[in-house]
């Protein structure tokens, strides 16, 4: 029998990757298209404890009380919602299923967890709040990231476009004009934790070279938010196209990303970009109507592995 269902878009970052981590802004939109759905059955007669089946994997997970100790990320989102609930192990099966490619910068992690916590919660009889998800996720992305600034778990616990500043109250804001931006994938993983460290290391290493990168991508977010709210959709393509060059310097592309960017604008997109961690994961190119199919092939032919589509509104 189904007690609850519940799910969580991916994300990706539009613009202000890794400058965030230092406490400049950054803009994250939701894509929700993709997305993770959990579901929540009573178990088959005779087995017990809490069970998860997420494609081939079925296993009972082990519910710890030394919540700080735990490193794997289901076992965390459950013992927190047990927690927070102050309930009891149930014997309850999740099953997970998700569209969302892993370890590719768009925020499948963050998602399971907010898929999962929803539906734990509710199947439990009280169906956990935004701001309580939003906490749980954050601690579970730790394990992912390290010293993850937030923006993740945000975007898709709200599943709507945020101005991220790390610490402060999510910022919502206005889109004159809603836009589309395609999503290409290097079908490389990346580890963001990595990805965080190395730009850590340059930035302790040269810091009167890198803090001046850290602050104009602090500013082109700042442009870029002031360009959607006026809906100029060019200028945020070129805003775009600007911080993928800061990202380069922050050794965060690599030569595929570079190529699906180049290709991108080649085609005719009005921006393009690494999005999230980069070093591999995903790309993104901001498109119109009659740019579109063009710059789909463009990608594929460049070596995008997948091509997805979002509006943003
Ligand atoms: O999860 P990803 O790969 O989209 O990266 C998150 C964005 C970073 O700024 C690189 C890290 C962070 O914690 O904000």
């Amino acid at each position: 029998m189904m007690l609850a269902e519940a799910s969580a878009p991916a994300k990706v970052i539009l613009c202000g990757e890794h400058a965030v981590v230092y406490g400049q802004p950054a803009i994250a939109v939701p894509v929700s298209g993709l997305r993770v759905v959990a579901r929540v059955e009573v178990n088959p007669p005779g087995e017990r404890g809490l069970r998860v089946v997420a494609g081939d994997m079925n296993r009972v997970l082990p519910l710890i009380s030394e919540l700080s100790a735990v490193r794997d990320a289901l076992e965390l989102t459950a013992g927190l919602v047990l927690a927070r609930l102050q309930h009891q192990p149930p014997d309850l099966t999740i099953s997970i299923e998700s569209d969302i490619p892993i370890a590719s910068g768009l925020g499948s992690g963050a998602a399971v967890s907010a898929a999962f916590a929803r539906a734990l919660s509710a199947a439990l009889g009280n169906p956990l709040n935004n701001a309580a998800l939003n906490e749980i996720v954050y601690e579970v992305e730790k394990i992912h990231h390290g010293t993850p600034s937030g923006i993740d778990n945000t975007v898709i616990v709200y599943e709507q476009p945020v101005y991220f500043v790390r610490q402060r109250p999510i910022e919502q804001f206005d889109i004159k004009q809603p836009f589309t931006l395609l999503i290409g994938d290097t079908g490389q993983s990346a580890s963001t934790k990595i990805a965080v460290g190395d730009v850590c290391a340059l930035y302790e290493a040269e810091p009167e070279r890198i803090q001046p990168v850290i602050e104009a991508i602090g500013m082109l977010v700042q442009q870029a938010r002031r360009v959607i709210e006026a809906g100029d959709i060019e200028q945020l393509g070129r805003l775009m196209t600007r911080n993928h060059g800061h990202l380069r310097v922050l050794t965060v592309s690599s030569p595929e990303l570079d190529a699906l960017v180049q290709a991108a604008l080649d085609a005719g997109a009005l921006g393009a970009k690494l999005s999230g961690g980069g070093r591999g994961g995903n790309m993104i190119a901001l498109v119109t109507a009659e740019t579109k199919t063009a710059v789909r092939t463009a990608l594929l032919s460049a070596g995008a592995k997948q091509v997805f589509e979002t509006t943003v509104s």
